[in-house]
């Protein structure tokens, strides 16, 4: 069906030069073409099908309903169940939204395939090395992989800027930097929100108002900022930034800032998992850039995330998930999304708000209003469990059956 075009770009891209096969996205950024290529090694998808998924509880915000159907067609849920193609007994089964990682890198196809067939049918990616590469990635043709919205380059002190995740060197932000230029050249390149590093040396307070106020007042777009210490949650919560990613490890927050968060109606997204991993492996501590003083601790990340949640602001789950970089630091896809659920269960989130902070609250906060609950007329994005993740939030593994979109994945991951 897609065949066409798309063989023609695979003979296009594998005739032309510096094209690259089993590529590791830790080894060189990725380009368009690169993943141009992954395309026409991908095995199709299934074709989408009018289904009805019956006799099945389906999660609806609160809880589950009584056993009953759902219809979907055209990638949407519809109310019409005329002419159903795939009838699908969900009889002692549960029905979730697809679930979205609202923290992720992501830099190939391989990677958005093995997130996806973990059930995790959205990703916000937050950061962008390579226009190109992002928008291949985003626009890659493919029905059965999870959708990607990306930040572009993130804003970074030229003091602070390394790593492969980070701009080119010379688009780092310096004194002189015309800061609603590059906010408007990120959008101009297709990002869907703008990501700002607040971190020792990085940017300035004032420089981290005006791109807020930028993104906000001239482009009507959301930002996120990374902040991992307190000073600089404090200067991101100041910024009036919507979604402060991370969570401070060499502190407690104090009132004031999260009175402040409240008010200014900004969100969360703490990206336990990051830190859970770092703190089981000094290399990756050491690979992050975070020096361990006496004060950054574990406890204290889990503190923080069970004050935040405690005084009421939402909670996002997001992962930070990287992939394999190096031996010893691999954040996988996927998998990590179900355990960040079950960090922020054991931080004071009921088995409820765990799978709301990976379904719905995502949805709301990021304003994806296409998505992130099982109602009529939203994307049919659905997986399918065989135990009830309200009794045990880790039952989201669970996992039976995938659709992105209406269209089934195949290659579903099952872990129990
Ligand atoms: C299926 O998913 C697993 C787990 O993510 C992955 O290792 C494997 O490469 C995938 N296979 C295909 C054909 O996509
Ligand atoms: C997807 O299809 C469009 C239109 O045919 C094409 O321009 C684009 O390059 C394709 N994306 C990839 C990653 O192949
Ligand atoms: C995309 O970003 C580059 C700088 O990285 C800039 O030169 C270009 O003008 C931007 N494109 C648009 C359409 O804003
Ligand atoms: C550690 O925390 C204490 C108490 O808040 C503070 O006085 C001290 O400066 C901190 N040390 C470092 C290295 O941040
Ligand atoms: C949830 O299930 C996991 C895995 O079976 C188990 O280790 C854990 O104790 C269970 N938690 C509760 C609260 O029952």
């Amino acid at each position: 069906m897609r065949a066409s075009p798309a063989a023609l770009l695979c003979v296009l891209a594998t005739l032309l030069p510096n094209t690259q096969a089993c590529l590791q996205a830790s080894q060189h950024k990725l380009t368009a073409r690169d993943i141009q290529a992954q395309v026409c090694t991908r095995q199709a998808a299934l074709a989408p099908k009018k289904t009805v998924i019956q006799n099945v509880r389906v999660f609806n915000g609160l809880g589950f309903t009584d056993p009953q159907s759902v219809v979907f067609a055209n990638g949407r849920i519809t109310a019409d169940a005329i002419n159903v193609e795939t009838v699908i007994d969900g009889t002692g089964q549960f029905l979730i939204p697809g679930l979205i990682d609202a923290h992720v890198h992501v830099t190939d196809l391989k990677g958005l395939g093995e997130i996806t067939s973990y059930g995790v049918t959205t990703v916000l990616n937050m950061a962008c090395a390579d226009y190109g590469a992002c928008a291949a990635l985003k626009n890659n043709n493919q029905t059965d992989v999870a959708s990607v919205l990306s930040a572009g380059y993130a804003a970074i002190g030229y003091a602070s800027g390394n790593g492969a995740l980070q701009p080119p060197p010379d688009r780092l932000v310096y004194p002189d930097t015309n800061l609603p230029q590059i906010v408007a050249w990120a959008f101009g390149n297709g990002s869907d929100y703008y990501k700002l590093i607040a971190k020792p040396a990085s940017l300035t307070q004032q420089q981290q108002n005006t791109i807020v106020s930028t993104a906000h007042n001239i482009f009507h777009r959301q930002t996120m900022t990374h902040a991992a210490d307190i000073v600089s949650y404090n200067q991101a919560v100041t910024s009036l930034s919507d979604g402060i990613q991370h969570i401070p490890d060499d502190g407690l927050l104090s009132s004031a800032t999260i009175t402040a968060m409240k008010k200014n109606k900004q969100f969360a997204t703490p990206t336990m998992s990051i830190f859970k991993f770092g703190y089981s492996n000094p290399a990756v501590l050491a690979f992050l850039g975070r020096t361990q003083s006496p004060n950054q601790t574990y406890a204290n990340v889990e503190e923080n995330v069970r004050i935040l949640h405690k005084a009421g602001i939402p909670i996002l789950a997001g992962t930070d998930a990287v992939g394999f970089i190096a031996p010893g630091i691999d954040l996988p896809f996927g998998i990590t999304l179900h355990e960040e659920l079950q960090l922020l269960n054991g931080v004071g989130l009921t088995p409820l708000e765990a799978l709301r902070a990976g379904t719905v609250e995502v949805a709301t906060w990021h304003q994806l209003f296409d998505r992130g609950d099982i109602t009529i007329g939203k994307r049919a994005d659905l997986v399918l469990l065989n135990s009830n993740p309200l009794l045990n939030i880790s039952n989201t593994q669970d996992i039976a059956r995938v659709w992105v979109g209406g269209v089934e994945v195949q290659n579903v991951t099952r872990l129990t």
